[in-house]
Parts: structure tokens; sequence; C-alpha cells
């Protein structure tokens, strides 16, 4: 982890409120693996005191990429952020994804809970790519990638999984394209009627959601990898504001719980070992 300067390459609305900037940092691209996040000053004044978190997107070279939603002070300063300028980052933080490349994989985004998986697409259809050279270039048929949103408006990267090989299937709250209801509801349809089951599951997306991805893993008793967002105050451990609890690792007991922080143990938990409140 370190504290770095990094320079904005573009910052571009890719979706009504949603942008993805790019920045110049090669320690941080070097270092970063799918997963782990980035506290951003996003200006030196007083206007937004504190660090937010984000998600690291993509990794370009030498470049990363943020994709974001303006959903407050914090992230509406960064959407005015132009090219040339420079943000205060320090990373990389958090756990990140163990990816497995060798079977097939799905992944569930809700609403922004796609950020992170874009870069654990790439990352999985470069694993798969080593263990299975002789598929041809781009191809990635084993993978699925379940995208949920409010309206088709609002569905981000459809293509750009679809560029890396993958299988794309929507939801939306509305039935404006795709599957009508959540993407929970997309993957339990799935799951009931395949004749293959995935080896992992890999989701990022609102609490209720991961608590339902939590219990259709236990119902097919398939390992899910979950990333939690929380109220993040330091981003490195130290505050104790980020803890959600979790069954002890430690104490056999079956109730024995432990807390665990998701800035410095997580973002990536295994679903079975959240205890949802
Ligand atoms: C590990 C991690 C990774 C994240 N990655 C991304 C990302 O890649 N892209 C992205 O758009 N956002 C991401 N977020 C959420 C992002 O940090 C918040 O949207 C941002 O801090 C909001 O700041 P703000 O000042 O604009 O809004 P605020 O005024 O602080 O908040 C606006 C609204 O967003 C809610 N909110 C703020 N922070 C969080 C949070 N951490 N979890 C849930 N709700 C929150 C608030 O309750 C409020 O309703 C991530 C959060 C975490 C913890
Ligand atoms: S945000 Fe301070 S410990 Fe996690």
């Amino acid at each position: 982890m370190f504290q770095i300067k990094t320079k904005v390459i573009k910052n571009i609305e890719v979706a009504p409120k949603c942008y993805k900037i790019g920045l110049f940092c090669p320690r941080l691209a070097k270092k970063v693996v799918p997963g782990q996040f980035v506290m951003l000053r996003v200006n030196s004044g007083p206007e937004v005191l504190l660090r937010r978190p984000f998600s690291i997107h993509a990794v370009s070279g030498k470049n990363i990429e943020i994709l974001y939603e303006a959903v407050g002070k914090a992230t509406e300063v960064l959407s005015r952020k132009k090219a040339g300028e420079y943000l205060d980052a320090i990373g990389p933080l958090g756990n990140g994804f163990s990816v497995l490349g060798s079977r097939l994989s799905v992944l569930v985004a809700g609403g922004m809970g796609i950020a992170p998986l874009f870069f654990l697409a790439q990352a999985l259809a470069k694993r798969k790519s080593k263990i299975l050279p002789n598929r041809q270039a781009g191809q990635n048929p084993n993978s699925l990638v379940l995208i949920g949103a409010r309206t088709k408006r609002q569905i981000l990267c459809e293509k750009e999984f679809r560029n890396l090989g993958y299988e794309v299937k929507i939801a939306t709250d509305d039935g404006s394209k795709g599957f009508k209801g959540k993407v929970t509801g997309l993957l339990n349809n799935l799951l009931s009627t395949m004749n293959y089951q995935p080896s992992t599951i890999y989701a990022c997306g609102p609490k209720l959601m991961l608590k339902e991805i939590t219990r259709i893993s236990k119902k097919y008793n398939i390992p899910a990898q979950i990333s939690l967002e929380e109220h993040m105050a330091c981003g490195i451990g130290a505050c104790l504001g980020c803890v959600v609890k979790t069954q002890s690792a430690k104490r056999k007991a079956q109730n024995a719980f432990e807390y665990k922080r998701v800035c410095k143990d997580g973002p990536v938990f295994n679903a079975n070992k959240i205890i949802w409140q």
C-alpha cells in the first residue's frame, strides 16, 4: 500500500450519472489485483474532507480505470475532474478475489457492483487462456456474466464483457431489457434449469442482493465470493468503522462469531462466512 499522485487521463460519462475515469499511475497498475480498491482524495480543499473508496474497474498498461456513479458530494466533484488534473490515491487496498479460472464461473453484478467485476473478468479470461491454451483468442465460453440494473439505460459494460468472450445475460427491474426482475431471480432461474453447475459465483452489489446470493449459493452448494461495500472512514483497518459479523474461524462453537473489517480483511469474503443482520 502506498500514497501516490495520479494523473487524470480521461473522465467520461458512460451512462446517466455514471462516469469512467482513467488515471495514469504505473505503480498502482502493476500491483493491484481484482477486487482491490483505492481511497481517493477528490479535492485538496475542505469541500470534501474524507477520502472515498473506489474499486479498480480495469487495468490497461500503466493506467487504471474507475467506474463510478455520482451519488453525492465527492462523486459529483470527481465527475468534474478534467484530463491533466491530479488526484491523490492510497492503494492498493483490501484482499481481492481468488481468481480460479479452470471451470465455469458466474459473475453477478447489481448496479455499480459491476465496477470490480470487469477487472476480475479480465483476469479470469487471462487465466483461462493459460489453462486452456487451445481456445481461440477472445473466447471464454465457460463463463457467464449476469448484469442487473434498474432500467436498460443503466446497463453498464455489456459490450465490454462480450468483447472479452463472456456470455452476458441482463435483468432489469422494469423489464425494459432481458429478464424482468432482480438479477438474483435470473441467477436462481438459470441454476434451477442449467444441466451443469458453475464452480464459483462471484458477486458485487447492494447488501440485499448479496444476502440473496448467499442463500442461493447455499441452496445449490456453490461457493460464492462476494465483495461487500460499507461506509469507510480510514480504509486501512484502523478505525473499525466498517466491520461485519462473520463466523469465527478460531472458536469451534457453532454460534461463535468475530468482527472483520471490510477494508482490511475484505472487501471480498466467502459468502457462507457472513452473518447477515
Ligand atoms: C470497497 C468499496 C469500493 C467501492 N467502489 C465503488 C466503485 O467502484 N464505484 C462507485 O461508484 N462507488 C463505489 N463505492 C461507493 C463509493 O465509495 C461511494 O459512492 C462514495 O463514497 C460516495 O461519496 P459521495 O460523497 O459522493 O456521497 P455521500 O454523500 O457520501 O453518499 C451518497 C449516498 O451513497 C451512500 N454511500 C456512500 N458510501 C457508501 C458505501 N461505501 N457503501 C454504500 N453506500 C454508500 C450514502 O449512504 C448516501 O446514500 C465503493 C465503496 C466501497 C466501500
Ligand atoms: S474503514 Fe477504518 S477500519 Fe475499515
